[in-house]
């Protein structure tokens, strides 16, 4: 695990970006694991920026987003998919017939993840998977358990996790469950990247990069994957 502590969130999304774009030109087919929440926000800035200079074009690439709400439709705006949508894949040329998404519908939760673990397969795995950090220490919705997950899931959210993502609802109550690719799907991408800003991720990334491995601690797995870097701001890296 390599950590990076760098001025603020601007400066991340510079180097972040750059690492997706520059793999993209050199493989246009590449398969991006993407995450929602605000800390990747600033970096799809970037991203929507280098594309509308002309820089890139991310027409080839497939996605595979981290987790979904339980039962949210695609086109509600709480939904991580309208998220996506919203913050980078609709500003850009990404063909959304190569967009992949667990789904919200809960009725085929299961076979939704057993077929989003096939298809993450069949495409060769995901080359880069970024990833944010709970203030619980989970990523994607894998929350703090007794042991580490595999494939993907539908996981109950922890209160912490309902207390830190309400905010995000205006219209109707967050939903308590979603479905997560697992801790075995993030650890088998090739490269993966965590962006951590602010204050309030500071202990969730002191127990990630000090602590000992333990699914108590969900990001503490990052410490073996062999090409994890985190990207952290001063105020995220204040207690390392
Ligand atoms: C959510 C998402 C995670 C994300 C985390 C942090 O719970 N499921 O994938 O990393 O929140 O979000 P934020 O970046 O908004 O702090």
């Amino acid at each position: 695990m390599e950590v990076i502590v760098m001025d603020n969130a601007f400066e991340i999304s510079k180097a972040v970006s750059s690492i997706i774009i520059d793999e993209v030109k050199k493989n246009p087919k590449a398969v991006l694991g993407f995450a929602t929440g605000a800390s990747p926000v600033e970096t799809y800035k970037r991203m929507i920026e280098a594309y509308k200079d002309g820089k890139v074009s991310f027409k080839d690439v497939t996605t595979f987003n981290l987790d979904e709400y339980c039962g949210l439709e695609r086109e509600d705006e709480n939904s991580y998919f309208y998220f996506m949508k919203d913050n980078l894949f609709g500003k850009t040329d990404v063909d959304f017939e190569k967009v992949n998404f667990l789904s919200g519908d809960e009725a085929q939760s299961e076979k939704n993840c057993r077929e989003y673990e096939e298809k993450i397969a069949a495409a060769g795995g995901i080359d880069i998977q970024l990833l944010g950090i709970g203030t619980n220490g989970h990523i994607g919705f894998n929350e703090p358990s007794e042991s580490f997950s595999d494939g993907p899931f539908k996981v109950k959210l922890t209160q912490s996790t309902i207390d830190s993502n309400s905010k995000y609802f205006k219209d109707k109550k967050m939903p308590g469950y979603a479905l997560t690719m697992g801790i075995g799907d993030i650890m088998r991408a090739k490269k993966i990247i965590l962006i951590a800003t602010g204050e309030s991720k500071a202990n969730a990334v002191f127990k990630m990069v000090k602590g000992e491995v333990t699914p108590s601690c969900p990001a503490s797995v990052l410490q073996n994957h062999g090409d994890a870097v985190i990207y952290l701001d001063k105020e995220s890296a204040k207690l390392l």
